[in-house]
């Protein structure tokens, strides 16, 4: 993406909020490592989130349950190494935010201090997690919402479901994301959540919501960066459009290299000193 001399200063929470009031979409994707966060950075997103969903793409768990702090502040400070400009957000992992407002704020201060994310993103919009969001915001912590299918609510929603798709569902969404304006988040993931019922919401706040699997209307989208280069060449959701099918091409390039290595033809003259 080609920016002006302007447009290449550091995102911040700000610019989020102005976006949404300018009608430009926001774009956001996920990175792990210091190479690819470069990478991401160079391409021009807006923000990148160091998501638990590393848990899944990279790590090989089943789920983003077995992710840890410890995991999620080593893959935020690499992502932080490789990016300069991107507004670069840490995903909370289960379990470092739901205990208590008390410890939720040490852990997100921990992500913030020791990873240098911009800001983090929590899962989740009932009256608790609320209180919580307060409690960050008003800690001088950014904070990103996240409704809808939330991945580490996976045993207790019982699989990666569309939520809202009842009126009734819709409307606890719907009060959940002005709940979380309302405790001061600077934006909302919503995932896997019917197209009109994102478009409502949207319509409804102030602040941006990022879609993934939630239809056009959002200000603005999230994927998962091995799922959009075709790395991850086994996973294929409805919502997921992939940009490139890099898996086979890794496969053919590590390939070729063992077969020249194995008839002798590398390293030739001009690859040796
Ligand atoms: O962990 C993650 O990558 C996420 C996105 C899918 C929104 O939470």
């Amino acid at each position: 993406m080609d920016k002006g001399k302007s447009e290449q200063r550091p995102v911040t929470v700000r610019d989020f909020a102005e976006r949404k009031r300018k009608g430009e979409k926001l774009v956001v994707m996920t990175a792990y490592d210091a190479l690819f966060g470069r990478l991401v950075d160079e391409s021009g997103v807006d923000a990148i989130l160091v998501g638990d969903s590393v848990g899944t793409a990279i790590m090989g768990y089943p789920s983003t349950l077995p992710v840890t702090l410890d995991h999620m502040i080593y893959h935020a400070s690499a992502v932080r190494r490789g990016v300069k400009r991107a507004l670069i957000i840490i995903d909370m992992p289960f379990l470092s935010y739901q205990a208590s407002i008390e410890s939720a704020v040490l852990n997100c201060g921990r992500a913030i201090q020791e990873a240098g994310s911009g800001a983090v993103k929590v899962e989740g919009g009932s009256p608790e997690m609320l209180d919580t969001v307060h409690a960050l915001v008003r800690t001088g912590i950014p904070v990103m919402g996240h409704i809808g299918f939330t991945p580490q609510s996976v045993n207790t929603i019982g699989g990666a479901r569309v939520q809202g798709r009842e009126a009734e569902g819709a409307e606890r969404l719907s009060t959940e994301a002005n709940g979380l304006e309302q405790a001061g988040a600077f934006a909302i993931v919503l995932e896997l959540v019917p197209a009109a019922v994102s478009e409502r919401i949207t319509a409804a706040i102030g602040i941006p919501t990022i879609g993934i699997g939630a239809g056009a209307n959002c200000d603005g989208q999230v994927l998962v960066l091995p799922d959009v280069l075709g790395l991850n060449d086994t996973f294929e959701p409805k919502f997921l459009k992939r940009y490139a099918e890099m898996a086979g091409e890794v496969r053919a390039a590590i390939g070729a290299w063992a077969r020249d290595v194995r008839n002798g033809t590398y390293p030739d003259a001009e690859h040796s000193f």
